[in-house]
């Protein structure tokens, strides 16, 4: 059971390497929340990257919520390029989905990328989301949360 569901994360995360992810956050965030430094209490350098247990999920959707808000880096400290914020909240909400703890946008967390496929209610989580036919076919910005940085 846990090892299916362990498989269904990363079907669904085909578009954004866990790695990625983590290479973010580390480049970004573990200079205060990791192992020397504990800002706010919240380590993320330890966070598992197959989050399944409640506590897990819940930090990860702090995380989408103070990126999504742009909270986090505190603005004076150097920021991740648009291209990683998205990959990692693509990521971070696919993963939260796939554990049946799906985030539920307000209109405060819509704002960052609603004009993205990110958020545009197309199908996501089963196959490679750039490249379906009906996406192509409908004319849509393919310009994905996977595209390279411009
Ligand atoms: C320069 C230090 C610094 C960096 C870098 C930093 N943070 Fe923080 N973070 C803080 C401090 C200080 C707090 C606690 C006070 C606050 O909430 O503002 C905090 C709190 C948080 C919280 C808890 C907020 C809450 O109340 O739920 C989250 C989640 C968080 N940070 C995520 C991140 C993420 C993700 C990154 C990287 C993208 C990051 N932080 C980078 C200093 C930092």
């Amino acid at each position: 059971m846990v090892i299916v569901a362990a498989d269904d994360v990363r079907a669904a995360d085909s578009a954004v390497e866990p790695e990625a992810v983590h290479a973010v956050l580390k480049a970004n965030c573990f200079s205060c929340h990791g192992e020397k430094k504990q800002k706010g209490k919240l380590r993320l350098d330890t966070l598992s990257m197959a989050p399944e247990s409640a506590a897990d999920l819940a930090t990860w959707r702090r995380v989408f919520e103070q990126i999504t808000d742009e909270e986090m880096p505190p603005e004076d400290e150097k920021q991740p390029s648009t291209t990683d914020r998205k990959k990692v909240l693509a990521w971070v909400k696919d993963t939260l989905a796939a554990n049946s703890s799906p985030i539920n946008l307000g209109p405060s967390q819509g704002n960052y990328v609603d004009h993205e496929a990110l958020f545009s209610g197309k199908p996501a989580g089963r196959g490679p989301r750039h490249s379906g036919p009906s996406v192509a076919a409908a004319g849509q910005d393919l310009r994905g949360v996977h595209a390279p940085p411009r």
